[in-house]
């Protein structure tokens, strides 16, 4: 499984993306430690906060199906610049895939980060101590 099957798969998702309020659709394909592609698109409704973001739908699908170890994320936007992942996002990722790398692909060429330079400095578990833990 290459990248640029991945960023396809990104690009597909995208264009599910229900996003009736901003009209910004994101795609997301995350791919596990076996190859697996997993993805997602950003889903708004009524209530806007209650909206997801592509990263968080894609990640949630992965878990549920029992993934664990996560290699490689592409988002994908139709936009000049790149679409970093939002701070809920980063969180999330740094939990359960710290190892991956972020792709960000737009109309421009590829920007490339790891999870754990987007977010320096996070809060985890152990952040929490002895209290925070079972
Ligand atoms: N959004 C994503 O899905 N991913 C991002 O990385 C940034 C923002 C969504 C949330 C909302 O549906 C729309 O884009 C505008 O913020």
């Amino acid at each position: 499984m290459n990248e640029s099957h991945l960023v396809d798969a990104a690009w597909q998702a995208r264009s599910r993306a229900v996003c009736p309020h901003s009209g910004f659709a994101v795609g997301a394909a995350l791919q596990d430690s076996e190859g697996n592609i997993w993805t997602g698109a950003n889903v708004e409704n009524a209530s806007y906060t209650l909206g997801l973001c592509a990263e968080r739908v894609a990640l949630m699908y992965a878990l549920a199906q029992g993934k664990t170890a996560f290699r490689m994320l592409v988002i994908a936007t139709d936009t000049e610049r790149p679409t970093p992942p939002c701070g809920a996002c980063r969180q999330l990722l740094w939990e359960f895939a710290p190892d991956a790398e972020v792709i960000m692909v737009c109309r421009g060429g590829p920007t490339r980060l790891r999870v754990k330079e987007l977010l320096p400095f996070a809060f985890d578990v152990t952040a929490l101590g002895p209290s925070g833990r079972p």
